[in-house]
């Protein structure tokens, strides 16, 4: 292997010396899908303790498009440290904040005036932009979808889906969220064609509003326009333009919640750009901030401006080493070469896995746009049956061969690439191989 170098078998004794430090110093909730030690990281390339050199598919969860330790990033935190850490933009006015609005106002779809809060993480900035909605309609209740992810603080987690692995055990949620189920052509009606299938979840979208909530007392819909933990699901234009339409209607919030299908991912800026469809807040994290923690709602000015004064912001929101360190991070990812590079590491990632489809009947799917690519793993071709546990398995093998890598999915029986764009094709070759070989491996012994 050329990038891949393993000097120990992983982890390796200072590996495993860390994670028996992490199991009696870190909660045993706060999972990891690997167990790799960390010593650097260097573009899609990352080092462990023990020296062994490493290729990333997983990107931090997608937090790392521009590539770890990107050099204009790197630069733009070097010379802001000289200047001031922080101010709190609660106390004072930080230029770099202003920045980094002025990009993102500029940046996000939508020719109308906008303006920008910046929060710390992404649940942060969802539940912000949430709040913002509900304070600019006078109403309570939010649409969400099935196979979401929002986040993890209350009213973000109360907007996700999937209760055995995020919600289980924590308690009540809060009141006046709607959820339906999101389209889903994988997991579709048998024997009904895509086209038919886009037309059912409309019509089922509009019994929502017979069977579940009045949509005159909708404050906001929020929706990934492709899912992302839920199992990088493509929400289909058709059903974009349906939600603006209602939107549009009954005066509610339409928020694309773009924290993992943003940030170029997809090959254009925001994901929500491939249907036309302009959202009236976006909201941003993860590789916007090119590993620094910041989050960004964007939206409408009037609708921004509607919180009374002190009725938004943190003492973190705005840190002027993450503005500087986004500001060049969203240079990068807009420009035209970006995203054309997107697009490239995308289609050698797609047809690399519609060959793995015609060899190894585990495949139940592959599918994704851009780079924002994911492979779903079923028990049975016909019947879809979720398989977690070859799922597991198989990252399990490709980590120990020194691939870094992450599943994703309602049942966990998907696996989801997310490396650094800056990823070569040579680097991108290797890890794909290392991928195969362990599906390779678990499909001969189920056979
Ligand atoms: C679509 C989406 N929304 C919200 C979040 C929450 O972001 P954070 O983990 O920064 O709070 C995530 C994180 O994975 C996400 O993918």
């Amino acid at each position: 292997m050329a990038f891949i170098q393993l000097k120990t078998s992983l982890p390796g004794p200072k590996g495993l010396a860390a994670l028996e430090r992490r199991k009696n110093l870190l909660p045993a909730g706060l999972a990891k899908s690997t167990d790799v030690v960390v010593e650097r990281a260097e573009g899609a390339l990352v080092w462990d303790v023990d020296g062994n050199q490493l290729i990333d598919f997983a990107g931090g969860i997608g937090m790392i498009n521009v590539g770890h330790r990107n050099e204009q990033v790197v630069g733009a935190i070097k010379k802001q440290l000289d200047k001031y850490i922080h101010t709190c933009s609660l106390v004072t006015t930080i230029e770099p904040y202003l920045d980094l609005a002025e990009l993102l106002n500029s940046v996000t779809p939508g020719d109308f005036p906008k303006k920008t809060l910046l929060a710390c993480s992404g649940s942060e900035a969802v539940e912000n932009a949430i709040n913002i909605a509900k304070y600019y309609t006078k109403r309570n209740a939010v649409l969400c979808f099935e196979a979401a992810y929002h986040g993890r603080t209350l009213l973000t987690l109360s907007l996700t889906s999937k209760y055995a692995l995020f919600k289980k055990g924590f308690g009540t949620y809060v009141p006046d969220i709607y959820r339906i189920p999101a389209p889903n052509v994988y997991r579709g009606i048998p024997g009904m064609s895509e086209a038919a299938y886009e037309k059912y979840c409309i019509q089922k979208l509009e019994e929502a509003f017979i069977t579940q909530v009045d949509p005159d007392s909708l404050a906001a819909i929020i929706i990934e326009p492709v899912m992302g933990e839920g199992g990088f699901i493509p929400i289909p234009a058709s059903y974009l333009h349906k939600l603006r339409q209602v939107c549009d209607k009954h005066g509610i919030v339409f928020i694309a919640d773009e924290i993992q299908c943003g940030a170029g991912r997809t090959g254009k800026m925001y994901a929500c750009e491939h249907s036309g469809v302009i959202p009236d807040m976006v909201v941003s994290a993860k590789s916007i901030g090119a590993g620094m923690p910041i989050s960004a709602v964007t939206g409408k000015a009037k609708m921004m401006d509607a919180p009374h004064l002190g009725g938004v912001g943190g003492t973190y929101g705005g840190s002027p080493i993450a503005c500087v360190a986004a500001i060049e991070a969203i240079k990068i990812l807009q420009s035209e070469s970006f995203l054309q590079r997107v697009n490239e590491v995308g289609e050698i990632i797609r047809i690399t896995m519609e060959g793995w489809k015609t060899k190894y009947s585990l495949i139940g799917d592959v599918r994704g746009i851009g780079a924002m690519r994911l492979v779903e793993f079923v028990k049975d071709r016909d019947t879809k049956e979720p398989d977690a546990e070859a799922t597991l398995e198989i990252i399990k093998d490709a980590v120990a061969h020194g691939l870094i890598m992450i599943r994703a999915g309602l049942f966990s029986n998907c696996i989801r690439l997310l490396p650094p764009i800056v990823i070569t094709n040579q680097q991108l070759v290797e890890g794909l191989q290392v991928l195969e070989a362990a599906i390779a491996s678990a499909q001969e012994k189920r056979k």
